[in-house]
């Protein structure tokens, strides 16, 4: 192990007796160490592994996959839940499988056109159901958004990737069993025991919670192959019916069936599809519904822009909406201070190495980046940094998107990740973002409940917990 500090064993399983937040434990034993080194050693997944923030190193940490191999928990801890969960998939495979699994999936997820239509249509249907709890709201303590938001975003993924209508969002929780399955998995799957101590889950006949989630991992795969399967075959017999936009489901499909790929990695891809395709999208509008909602001059700021715009086009393609800089700059900032990625410790060094040109790694050793980490370093992102000001990404769009770039290329701004493995699904998780502030910010205003009190998840993802928000309607 390079000469680093450690951080201690105890921090990574805090989340057993204590309630901080991330950002909490981040200001207490991360930041001094990782401001000062770059990187710390940080206990994860049963074993010392290298955590890196500074961005030169990161950009050698990405730039180089050959030398700092993906390697998730399929390799790294096999036996786990978590491996078991996600299999070996488009993310976390290296070499020759993730070359196999891009070729079949990319056009799916990275289409030049999106069609607004449909994303245009399930926003205004999630503005409705926030606007009808709203209403039916007695205690006037406003509305818990997390529940309604992963609705949405499941439906939009379903649409969108899968050819799934999932038909979700409106109805009550609990009702559609491939959604409730997400709240219990990401329940699940956070336990800070496990993730630090995975040999715990070589023993499921000892510890029933285990048993269970194992059983819990294995109806969400059977449920979505179930669906998928069915869908393909309805396809393949309706040949009335136009044929449909090709979509990442269709494409693994036909690869499975032409033998490209065998079950288990046809199952895994359409999870890792299914998982990536919405749990970001719904972090990040959490994120968004605190943000806007204690920045009120933001959200009017914003607003302004859009009714403005809404006026001329009340159903905005692509163009229009990805042409609004105030729009723009928003969503940027809010990737900047709630990552919903905020770190991965993925990557395996396949041989001796030399990190940047000044840290030593030894073969084997697991190193991993930490987005929050780079984003609120005053030395990265100036004294303001834990800031929300929009206006840092310059006025025209031209300019924020130049910068974008220019800031994933150094290793300053990573929350699609950068180089060989960023982000697939990025610019149409921005449309999407950019597309429901459209729609709500014409509809509604909303403040965060004062008796909320600001607290983000523990780890894994980065968002707010519980966050409830009073709505109240714009008149027409
Ligand atoms: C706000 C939304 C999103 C965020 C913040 C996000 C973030 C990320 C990050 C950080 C990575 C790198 C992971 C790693 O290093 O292991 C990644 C990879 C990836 N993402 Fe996203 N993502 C988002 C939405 C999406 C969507 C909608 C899709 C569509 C299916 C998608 C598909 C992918 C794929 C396929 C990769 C793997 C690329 C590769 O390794 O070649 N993402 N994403």
């Amino acid at each position: 192990m390079p000469n680093l500090p450690k951080i201690p064993i105890y921090v990574s399983i805090l989340g057993l007796w204590s309630s901080m937040g991330q950002d909490e434990i981040y200001e207490r034993w991360f930041r001094t160490p990782l401001e000062k080194h770059g990187a710390v050693l940080v206990w994860f997944g049963g074993r010392w592994s290298v955590l890196v923030s500074r961005p030169d190193w990161l950009t050698d940490l990405f730039r180089n996959e050959d030398v700092y191999a993906k390697a998730g928990s399929q390799v790294k801890i096999p036996h786990a839940v978590i491996a078991t969960l996600v299999g070996d998939n488009i993310i976390n495979s290296h070499g020759a499988n993730w070359r196999l699994y891009t070729g079949i999936m990319k056009a799916g997820l990275q289409k030049k056109v999106f069609e607004t239509g449909s994303l245009l249509r399930q926003s205004r249907k999630l503005v409705d159901v926030l606007i009808q709890l709203q209403r039916e709201d007695k205690g006037e303590r406003g509305v818990l958004v997390n529940s309604e938001v992963q609705k949405w975003a499941i439906d939009v993924m379903g649409e969108n990737f899968l050819d799934l209508e999932l038909k979700s969002l409106g109805q009550p929780d609990n009702h559609v069993r491939i959604e409730a399955l997400q709240s219990i998995i990401k329940a699940t799957l956070f336990k800070p025991m496990y993730f630090s101590f995975p040999d715990l889950d070589h023993f499921p006949w000892l510890l029933p919670s285990r048993k269970r989630a194992y059983a819990i991992m294995k109806e969400f795969d059977d449920i979505l192959y179930d669906k998928i399967m069915s869908m393909l075959e309805r396809r393949s017999k309706a040949t009335d019916q136009p044929k449909s936009e090709e979509m990442v489901s269709h494409m693994l499909g036909e690869a499975y069936k032409a033998g490209r790929i065998n079950e288990k990695q046809f199952r895994d891809n359409m999870k890792i599809t299914f998982l990536t395709a919405h749990e970001n999208a719904q972090q990040l509008v959490n994120s968004m519904f605190w943000q806007l909602g204690v920045r009120v001059d933001i959200q009017q700021r914003l607003r302004d822009e859009i009714l403005a715009t809404a006026r001329v086009h009340p159903d905005p393609g692509q163009e229009v909406i990805n042409s609004l800089p105030y729009l723009t700059a928003v969503v940027l900032e809010l990737l900047r201070l709630f990552p919903p990625v905020s770190q991965l410790i993925n990557r395996v060094a396949m041989r001796p190495a030399v990190l940047g040109g000044q840290l030593p790694i030894a073969k084997g050793t697991f190193v991993g980046w930490n987005a929050w980490a780079v984003h609120s370093n005053p030395q990265v992102w100036g004294e303001d940094a834990r800031e929300f000001r929009p206006e840092r990404w310059g006025e025209s769009v031209e300019e924020m998107q130049a910068k974008f770039r220019r800031e994933t290329v150094r290793g300053t701004y990573i929350p699609f990740n950068a180089h060989k493995r960023k982000c697939l699904g990025q610019g149409f998780a921005l449309l999407q973002v950019k597309i429901l502030l459209f729609v709500l910010l014409g509809k509604v205003s909303w403040v965060v409940d004062p008796e909320y009190r600001l607290k983000m998840t523990p780890g894994g993802i980065l968002a707010p917990l519980g966050c409830r928000v009073i709505l109240t309607e714009l008149e027409a």
